[in-house]
C-alpha cells in the first residue's frame, strides 16, 4: 500500500501532525462530536454550518464518510470511538440523518453516493482493507434505502485490494466500473536513459457485469497503446521493487458517456483523458503536456472528471482543480471547474471556476459534483469542507467538521429517501417525588430515517401520550404522569405510521426503589446528557441546545430530588392504579442532570 501512495503517505504524515495538534484540545470535551441519549454508541463528527442562502440550496442529503486515517491500522491509536469511521448522511443543515459506522465496523469507508435505480434509491461505497474485520482487501457494497446490503464487489483477484478511488455503478446498478492497480515491470529509458527495466505502479480500470459477474472492459494505462511514460509528471527514482513501483499515472476517477467511452483523470500526468469504448485507444487529452486542445485555463492534480454533456460539436465536463499536491503547488488556490471542448476548433474553454471558498489550496482528495438544478457541490476534504454555490458560482453554504480529527475523500449531495430495516429507538425516563406527580421523558431516533414528520408517544395500552415534531436526528418530548411501558410511532407527512418502536420500560429514579442499594451495584450509566447542535448564519453563530434546559426541567427536577431525599422511599405506581412493587434494575439518572444543570 505504501508502495501505491507514497505521495499520499507523507503527505498524511505532515497532515497528521497538524491533526494530532488539534486533536489535543478537541479530545478533552468530545463536544465535536454527536452524543445521543438513544445511541451513545454513535459518536460521529459534527459540522459546523454557515449558510448564505438557504432557500436556493439544492434540496438532498450530504453523503459523508468520515475517517482518521487513510492506513486504517492507526485507528487503534485510540483517536477514534465506535461509531464514527464509516459512510454518514447528513441533511442540508448538517443534521446527522444516518451513521453506518457501526454497520461496517468502523471500516475506512470511500466514494460513498446514492442512486436511482428502477425508481428506488440505494448506497454503495468502497470499504477499504481493513485486517481488523478480517477484509484485508477491501470491498464494494451496495445498500438498499432500508441499508441492508444488497451487493457486495470483491477485490479483483491477483490485486491485493480493491482501489480505493471510484465505484461508480452503470445501467440501473447492473455494471460496476472501478480502478485496477498493479506493479509491472517496464523499460523506462525513454524517461530515464539507460533504465531498462523498473517498477511502475499501472493503472487502469475494468468494468464488470454485477449480475453474470461478466467483465465487459478493462483497460490499462500503459498497455492501451499510445500513453507514453514520458506524460508523467511524477520524479522517477529508484523503481527498483514492487514496494517502489513509480506511481506514474495516479488514476483517480472514471466517468462513462452514453456512446460507451470513457473518461480517466489521472492525477501524476495532469490529464484528462476520454478513452475509447472500442478499442481503448485514447481519443483526446485535456491538460498536461500533450493536450489536444487550445486551453484557456491550466489545472493539475485535479481529481473527479464527468460529463455534464456530450455531441459531436461539442463536450462539458467538470473536474476540481487541486492545483497542488503534498509537495508542488501550480495554482493559488484550488477551483472547482466547469470547461466547454469545441471539437471543431480544438479549444477548450473554462466557463465556470469556483475558487475554494477560504482561499486555501486541497492538496489531495476532493470532488465537484454538478447538482440536478445547476449548483455545484464541492469537497475539499479536509475537515470534510465542503461548500455549495449556485450556477453563476455564487457562496450558498460552507461547511465544515468541528473540529480536525477527520476527513473525507469525496461529499456528494443527493436526493435520497429511506426507512430503515431496523425499528426506532426509544428510550423512556420518569421523575419526580412520586408516581402521582411524575413526569416522563422520552428521546426517541431512527437511524436513518429520512420521511418521520413527527412522533407519537403511546402507553402500553394504546393511549396517546402526545406527539411532538421530529426535532433532528433524536427528539425529545415530555408528558406528565408515569407510564411503565411505552412505545413511539414514526408518522410521515401524510400521516401513516411508517415505524413502531418496541415497548420499552420506562427507567426509573434510584429514590423509587425499595431495594436501592441492590439496584445501585447494578446501575447502568445511562445519562440522559445535553444534546447540541450547532447551526451558525451568516449573522453569526446560533447555538440550539436540545435539552432539558430548553424544557425549564432542571430546577424543577433539583427541588424534586431534595424533596424525594427528604421523603425517602416510595412504591413505584404506574397505570395499574394501585400500588405494585415492581423494582428496575436500570437506575435513573435525575440526580446526574441536577447536578450538571446546578453546575
Ligand atoms: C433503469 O430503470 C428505469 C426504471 O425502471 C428504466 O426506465 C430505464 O430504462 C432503466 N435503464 C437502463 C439503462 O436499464
Ligand atoms: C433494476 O432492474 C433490473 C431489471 O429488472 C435488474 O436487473 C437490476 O438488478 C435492478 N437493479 C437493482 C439495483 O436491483
Ligand atoms: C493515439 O491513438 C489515437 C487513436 O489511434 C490517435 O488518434 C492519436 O493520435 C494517438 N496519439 C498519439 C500521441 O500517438
Ligand atoms: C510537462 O509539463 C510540466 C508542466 O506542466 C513541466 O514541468 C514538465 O517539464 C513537462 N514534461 C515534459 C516531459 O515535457
Ligand atoms: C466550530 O464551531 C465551534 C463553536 O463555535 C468552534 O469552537 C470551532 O472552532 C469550530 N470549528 C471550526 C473547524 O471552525
Ligand atoms: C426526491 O425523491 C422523492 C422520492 O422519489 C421525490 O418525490 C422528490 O420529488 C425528489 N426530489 C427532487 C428534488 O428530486
Ligand atoms: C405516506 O408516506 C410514506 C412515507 O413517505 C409512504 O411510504 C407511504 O406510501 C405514503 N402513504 C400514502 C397512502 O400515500
Amino acid at each position: 500500500m505504501s508502495s501505491f501512495w507514497p505521495l499520499v503517505s507523507a503527505t498524511l504524515l505532515l497532515v497528521g501532525g497538524r491533526v494530532e495538534a488539534a486533536l489535543d484540545l478537541a479530545w478533552g470535551d468530545d463536544s465535536d462530536l454527536t452524543n445521543f441519549v438513544t445511541r451513545p454508541e454513535i459518536r460521529t463528527p459534527k459540522f459546523n454550518v454557515t449558510l448564505y442562502e438557504k432557500e436556493r440550496l439544492s434540496p438532498g442529503y450530504w453523503f459523508i464518510a468520515p475517517y482518521s486515517h487513510i492506513f486504517q491500522e492507526k485507528h487503534a491509536t485510540g483517536y477514534y470511538q465506535p461509531c464514527q469511521t464509516g459512510p454518514s448522511i447528513y441533511d442540508n443543515t448538517g443534521e446527522l440523518v444516518w451513521s453506518g459506522a457501526c454497520q461496517v465496523k468502523n471500516q475506512n469507508t470511500c466514494d460513498f453516493r446514492a442512486w436511482e435505480f428502477n425508481g428506488s434509491f440505494y448506497t454503495s461505497a468502497i470499504l477499504t482493507p481493513f485486517r481488523d474485520v478480517n477484509d484485508p482487501q477491501g470491498h464494494g457494497i451496495l445498500l438498499d434505502n432500508s441499508f441492508q446490503t444488497v451487493g457486495e464487489l470483491p477485490a479483483p483477484i491477483r490485486m491485493h485490494n480493491l482501489n480505493m478511488h471510484e465505484l461508480n455503478l452503470l445501467d440501473n446498478g447492473t455494471k460496476a466500473i472501478h480502478i485496477l492497480h498493479e506493479p509491472i515491470e517496464r523499460d523506462l529509458s525513454d524517461v530515464k536513459p539507460g533504465l531498462k527495466s523498473g517498477w511502475v505502479m499501472d493503472i487502469g480500470f475494468r468494468e464488470i457485469d454485477l449480475i453474470t459477474g461478466e467483465l465487459t472492459f478493462e483497460w490499462w494505462a500503459s498497455r492501451a497503446g499510445n500513453i507514453s511514460f514520458t506524460e508523467s509528471n511524477m520524479p522517477l527514482r529508484r523503481p527498483r521493487s514492487k514496494q517502489k513501483a513509480w506511481n506514474w499515472f495516479h488514476g483517480n476517477s472514471v466517468d462513462k458517456n452514453e456512446d460507451g467511452d470513457y473518461m480517466v483523470s489521472s492525477r501524476f500526468t495532469d490529464t484528462i483523458y476520454k478513452i475509447s469504448g472500442k478499442d481503448g485507444s485514447v481519443i483526446w487529452r485535456l491538460g498536461g503536456n500533450m493536450s489536444s486542445f487550445d486551453q484557456d485555463f491550466a489545472f493539475s492534480r485535479q481529481h473527479d472528471a464527468r460529463w455534464l454533456e456530450h455531441t459531436t460539436d461539442k463536450e462539458v465536463i467538470s473536474f476540481l482543480n487541486n492545483g497542488a499536491d503534498d509537495v508542488i503547488q501550480n495554482s493559488p488556490q484550488s477551483a472547482a471547474l466547469i470547461v466547454e471542448l469545441d471539437k471543431t476548433s480544438m479549444m477548450a474553454r473554462a466557463v465556470k471556476r469556483i475558487k475554494r471558498p477560504d482561499d486555501g489550496v486541497t492538496r489531495m482528495r476532493g470532488n465537484h459534483q454538478v447538482l440536478k438544478n445547476g449548483n455545484s457541490f464541492v469537497c475539499w476534504s479536509e475537515n470534510s469542507y465542503i461548500s455549495e454555490h449556485d450556477s453563476n458560482g455564487d457562496l450558498l453554504m460552507e461547511a465544515e467538521f468541528a473540529s480536525s480529527r477527520f476527513v473525507t475523500y469525496r461529499a456528494y449531495k443527493f436526493n435520497f429517501t429511506s426507512v430503515p430495516a431496523e425499528p426506532p429507538v426509544m428510550k423512556a425516563f420518569v421523575y419526580g417525588t412520586s408516581p402521582d406527580a411524575a413526569t416522563s421523558v422520552f428521546y426517541v431516533s431512527w437511524n436513518g430515517a429520512t420521511e418521520v414528520s413527527s412522533w407519537r408517544f403511546k402507553s402500553s395500552d394504546g393511549k396517546v401520550l402526545g406527539e411532538k415534531q421530529r426535532t433532528g436526528f433524536e427528539t425529545s418530548f415530555q408528558a406528565t404522569g408515569c407510564h411503565r411501558g411505552t412505545f413511539v410511532e414514526a408518522v410521515a407527512v401524510n400521516g401513516s405510521i411508517i415505524g413502531t418502536s418496541p415497548v420499552v420500560t420506562v427507567i426509573k429514579p434510584q429514590e423509587w426503589d425499595e431495594e436501592v442499594e441492590d439496584a445501585k451495584l447494578e446501575a447502568s450509566t445511562v445519562s440522559p446528557g445535553n444534546i447540541e447542535s450547532t447551526v451558525s448564519d451568516s449573522s453569526g453563530v446560533r447555538t440550539q441546545h436540545l435539552s432539558f434546559s430548553d424544557d425549564g426541567l432542571p430546577l424543577l427536577l433539583s427541588s424534586m430530588t431534595l424533596i424525594m431525599i427528604c421523603v425517602g422511599v416510595w412504591f413505584w405506581r404506574c397505570n395499574s392504579g394501585g400500588r405494585s412493587r415492581i423494582r428496575l434494575r436500570s437506575v435513573g439518572a435525575t440526580s446526574k442532570v441536577v447536578d450538571g444543570s446546578l453546575a
